[in-house]
């Protein structure tokens, strides 16, 4: 059986594609499919997210450079259906050892054609910037998706990945399909809303009707290094990611039977959902005293990223600027009115406020 290889690339870093790889992966495992995760980034955020310690002997790295057979990197995780092609710390000093090799945009796709992986879909998830790394994913997969923050901050991603994923069609993979675009992070104020709409004018159907939501559930599972769907499988972000797996399947059968081939069914949402709640119960964290001050940390960066390097009172005062812009409000008109309030306050003096106060049951 030939996987379905998909590639999670976004040029931007803290854009979710960790996030959307694993729970991607687990849930077409909970749908009854199954998956093989590349980790591709040396931080090892997929790899350390399924359960497995990137200090493990081997990894990706070995794969590449030390010519190790897959079988023997390969590790299955606690997830019945999912293994894990593992990252390990020594990924990071692989670009300069690839570009000794020949044809080194091609090693990934040489090892897959070369083997029998035995699962439904693999999932690659790539490492921010256009590397070595995510230029061998791109080259070996069918399909890609590029999750997308919809901030002013964040995504300016898509501008740059677009092009990149062009370059690789045009050149080392001509049948690479960008399957679709992911809203992820989605926190629902009304300049992403408008980012979201601009971006679906432009993408029309690329982009998938599910938007992954802003939760801290999906901070706090990353702490507890879980998959969200795992960690909280009630939680919105959870519920989404399912809704986004079903998506994805559905896209690909479409895929599929455009070629005459097809896709077996999937197991139902209820049963996924079963699979999930056993796997939560099997693997329950306590974050532990600590988690409270890591989680903290984690929301700021997260607002950071987001937001810029910005302070709370200056987030508060672009707040209150997009608040006019979107409004069409003029600030001018604004502090006008404000000013005749104020006047007309002083105007009427004590005896004003006291009978505003008993207006207002405070007499
Ligand atoms: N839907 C969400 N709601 C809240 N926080 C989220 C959500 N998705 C991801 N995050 C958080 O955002 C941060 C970045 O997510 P993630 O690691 O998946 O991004 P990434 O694109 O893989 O980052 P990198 O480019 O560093 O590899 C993490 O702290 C993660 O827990
Ligand atoms: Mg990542």
């Amino acid at each position: 059986m030939k996987p379905y290889i998909v590639a999670i690339f976004n040029q931007k870093g803290g854009i979710s594609k960790t996030t959307t790889s694993t729970n991607l992966a687990v849930c077409l495992a909970a749908f009854g499919k199954s998956v093989v995760v590349i980790d591709l980034d040396s931080q090892g955020d997929s790899t350390k997210s399924l359960g497995i310690d990137p200090k493990i002997k081997q990894g990706i790295f070995d794969l590449f450079i030390g010519h190790v057979p897959v079988h023997e990197v390969m590790v299955p995780t606690v997830f019945e259906g999912v293994r894990v092609l593992p990252s390990t710390y020594s990924l990071a000093g692989i670009e300069i050892k690839l570009s000794e090799l020949q044809n080194s945009q091609r090693t990934l796709s040489t090892i897959l054609a070369q083997t029998e992986l035995d699962c439904d879909y693999v999932v690659i998830d790539c490492p921010p910037a256009l590397g070595i790394l995510p230029i061998n994913a791109l080259a070996s997969a069918h399909a890609v998706i590029i999750p997308v923050t919809a901030t002013p901050y964040a995504n300016d991603g898509l501008l740059r990945t677009l092009p990149s994923i062009k370059y690789v069609q045009e050149g080392l993979n001509k049948n690479l399909l960008l399957q679709g675009v992911l809203f992820t992070i989605n926190d629902k104020t009304k300049t992403t809303r408008k980012i979201n709409e601009l971006i679906r004018s432009r993408l029309g159907g690329t982009v998938y009707r599910t938007e992954i939501p802003r939760d801290n559930t999906v901070i706090e599972a990353a702490t507890a290094r879980l998959p969200v769907c795992v960690y909280g499988p009630k939680s919105a972000a959870a519920q989404a990611h399912l809704d986004f797996t079903e998506e994805f399947i559905d896209r690909h059968v479409s895929i599929a039977a455009k070629v005459g081939e097809t896709i077996a069914g999937r197991l139902p949402r209820e049963q996924a959902i079963e699979r999930l709640f056993r796997w939560q119960s099997q693997n329950a964290v306590s974050i532990g005293p600590d988690g409270d001050e890591r989680l903290r940390q984690k929301r700021d960066q997260l607002d950071r990223m987001l937001y810029g390097d910005r302070s709370r009172a200056e987030r508060w005062h672009l707040a209150l600027v997009h608040f006019f812009i979107d409004n069409r409000l003029s600030l001018a008109a604004f502090l006008l009115v404000m000013l005749i309030g104020l006047i007309a306050l002083l105007g009427a003096g004590f005896e004003g406020a006291r009978r505003l106060a008993e207006l207002l049951g405070f007499g």
